[in-house]
This record gives structure tokens, sequence and C-alpha cells, in this order.
């Protein structure tokens, strides 16, 4: 059995141009793994804290490094433990979110080369104690961000993102073409009726001068060119609403729109009436609890109501929000959490509470880095977010799945 010779980091730059971190683990039968860490621009008050990225770096090159020399790779849960233990804090504000998890999928990675296996396959023994065998894969659904807003762009549309969702079922390679598809075709109408088609964060259009029924009427009519809407493909929309929640109040700005929470859920009741939605990420601020139990008891059974900031891939928070009736599906993004281990915790969790699970990048993000698209084979996830199909950053983590679906 391997074991841990080295931990080192050093800040890198992310995909915005922001400082981020990268960990390299090296093991003492010569293996040797790089893990980058992604970063939100849309953190919820309950995500794990990141701390200054040189303070990281610093913090794995010497503590970190020090209590991990000699440790196995592969005992995932032991070297979670010890990170936990060693930050002290309930939101790994000490050591730092961004320091823990990058040493925990760092792990992980290793463990899986200096077995031999392939990441997924690691990570699905991590999470259910077997191996997965070639030809018994399950792919996650992709999920396409085609059009941006919030704090992911710099246009006055208030909803952060307006996604394309291919059919469940559709095979892996047929469903990624569509969003190709898709998203060339919304760009070319775009360009027809003269609005700009610079992308934001997650390689989305960010036309200045849509609203919310604009913007889904341009998804429509993209997927009108060549498929059908509401069979083939359906439409979905992350709010991360707590981004224009100010004093009680959801301001729409870009239709001059200041609504209380039941004026909100009227507001999507509309757009449910007029599109074939089937998604609706964070449609109200974290705290507005009651707004959510009473969103979930008009929509659960006709729409996904997906919890990102609500529960920031905790499995604590989890447990008290499924008691509740909030939600029927969860967003999972690794490093909200901060180690793997809570991670396959939260995932576990969710499916015990029969919820849909969405593996998701950032909007930040590392071309190099790709580990999502493993852990979403390696769960069988329903879903899988990384953005539209562009940006160097995005397609890598598709390119994975399909590195995968054609056993590469
Ligand atoms: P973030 O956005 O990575 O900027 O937080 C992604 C999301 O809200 O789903
Ligand atoms: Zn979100």
């Amino acid at each position: 059995m391997a074991r841990i010779e080295n931990v080192r980091c050093q800040r890198v730059l992310d995909s915005r141009g922001d400082w981020t971190i990268e960990t390299k683990i090296s093991l003492d039968d010569g293996t040797v793994v790089v893990q980058p860490v992604p970063s939100g621009a849309s953190v919820g008050e309950n995500e794990a804290k990141y701390i200054d990225e040189e303070k990281a770096a610093d913090f794995v090159s010497t503590s970190i490094n020090d209590i991990l020399i000699g440790k196995d790779p592969g005992n995932q849960k032991l070297i979670d433990e010890i990170l936990i233990k060693m930050d002290g804090t309930k939101d790994k504000s000490r050591l730092g979110a961004n320091s823990i998890i990058s040493v925990s999928l760092a792990a992980a990675q290793a463990a899986a080369k200096s077995k031999d296996l392939e990441l997924y396959s690691y990570l699905n023994f991590l999470y259910n104690g077997k191996e997965k065998p070639k030809g018994e894969l399950k792919f996650p659904t992709p999920i396409f961000n085609v059009l941006n807003g919030g704090k992911h762009a710099r246009n006055n549309l208030s909803f952060q993102e307006f996604m394309v969702i291919p059919a469940l079922n559709t095979p892996l390679n047929q469903a990624i073409g569509m969003g190709v598809e898709i998203y060339k075709d919304l760009k070319r109408l775009l360009v027809d009726e003269g609005f700009e088609t610079g992308v934001g964060d997650e390689g989305g259009f960010e036309p200045h001068g849509l609203s919310a029924d604009t913007a889904l009427d341009f998804l429509k009519r993209a997927i009108d060119s060549h498929y059908e809407v509401g069979s083939d493909v359906f439409l979905g929309m992350d709010a991360a609403a707590g981004s224009f929640y100010k004093n009680g109040k959801y301001v729409v700005s870009e239709e001059h729109l200041s609504l209380t929470s039941k004026e909100m859920i009227d507001y999507y009741s509309n757009l449910f009436s007029k599109y074939e939605l089937i998604y609706l990420e964070d449609p109200l601020f974290e705290k507005d609890l009651d707004g959510w139990k009473e969103l979930h008891s008009n929509f659960a059974n006709k729409l996904m109501i997906v919890g990102d900031d609500l529960v920031a891939t905790n499995p604590e928070i989890l447990r008290s929000v499924a008691k509740e009736k909030m939600i029927n599906a969860v967003i999972v993004k690794p490093n909200q959490i901060g180690t793997l281990t809570e991670t396959l915790e939260f995932i576990k969790e969710a499916r015990k509470s029969k919820m849909a699970v969405i593996i998701s990048h950032r909007s930040g993000e590392n071309p190099n880095d790709t580990f999502i698209s493993d852990l979403a084979v390696a769960v069988e996830a329903d879903f899988i977010k990384s953005g539209a199909p562009a940006r160097g950053e995005r397609v890598a983590k598709y390119n994975r799945l399909l590195e995968i679906f054609y056993g590469f």
C-alpha cells in the first residue's frame, strides 16, 4: 500500500482570472496528482469558508503536509477526519475550505491512480463499497446553462442561469450534441435580433435588455429550430435568488419589480404556465423558509425544486430541510462542504430522502479539473451542471464524461 510522501500547494489562476490554489500529492510509489480548487460568485451563507490563497497554500504545504506524511491515501475517511479535526471550526474557516477540499480530493485521486483504477470506479468504491465494472455505467443528464445573468454576467438580468435540459435517458453523446446545437441556434437568433453574444462566467450568452420571460422565449425558439420543447428538451432556471433579495424583497430591477415572497412565487407560477419549465434552482432566498414550503406545496409534483445555497452540500442541513418539505432535488458541490467524505454522506442522505441529485461545477473553474464528471458517474447522479457547451473549463467536464462513455 502506497503512502503519502509529500503534499504541496501553490497559487494558480482560475477561469475568471482570480487566484485559487492547487494541491499536489506525491506517493512513495511514484504516483503524483494535482487537484485545483473551483470557486463560486454566488456563495451561500451556509457554505464552508475559503481563506486567502497564500495562507491556504502555506497551510497545505506545511502543517497539513506534516500530518499526512506516511498516511494511506486510500483511507479517505481518516484523511478527512484528520483535516476536520485539525481545522476545528464548524465552517472550516481556520485551515480554509479551499485548503481542505484540495487535499481531500487530491488524496482520492492519488489512491485511484496508485491502484490503477479509473477515478469514477474508485469513487464508486468509496460511495458504496463496490468498484464499478465498465459497461454498467449510468450517465447523468447534462444541464446546459446557455444564458447568463446575475453575478455571472455583466447584463441587467437578475436571474443567474437559463438552462436547456435534454430529456432523461437521452444517450450522453446525443444529449451533448443537442446542447451544442441549441447553443449555436441561440447564438444565431441573438445575432439576428441585434443582441450581443459575449459570454458570462459559465459560458452562456449575456445579452443586455432581456427579462426572464424574453430569455426563456429565446431558449424555446432556439430549441424549436431542431427539437421539440417539452418532449426532447426542457427548460430550467437557477434564480440564485439570494443575490437579488434586498431588505426583505425580491428586487427584479429589469422589470422594476420589488416582490414579496408570495408575489415572487406568483411570478414563477406565471413563467411555469407559459414555458416548459421542469427545473427551478434557488428560486427563493435561503432564509425565506416559509416561501420554500409554500412553493414546494404548490409545485413539487410538477417541477424539480432544487436546493443549492439552501442546503450547501451540508448533510446536517439537508436532514432538517428534508423533514420540512421544501425541495425535491439537491445541488452537490464538494467545495461547499469541504471534504469528499461529507460530500458522499450528503448524496446518501439525499437518496434516502428520495431527492434528485445534481452534481455541479462552480462559476470559477479550472480546465484541468474534471473531478465532478467522475463523481457524477460514480454516484449515478441524475444530472450534471457544467455550464454551456463552450469555454475550456466547462467543456473539459463534458469531454471527460464522453471519454468515460466511449471507454476511451
Ligand atoms: P457559483 O454559482 O458557483 O457562482 O456559486 C453556481 C450556482 O449558483 O449554481
Ligand atoms: Zn445555484
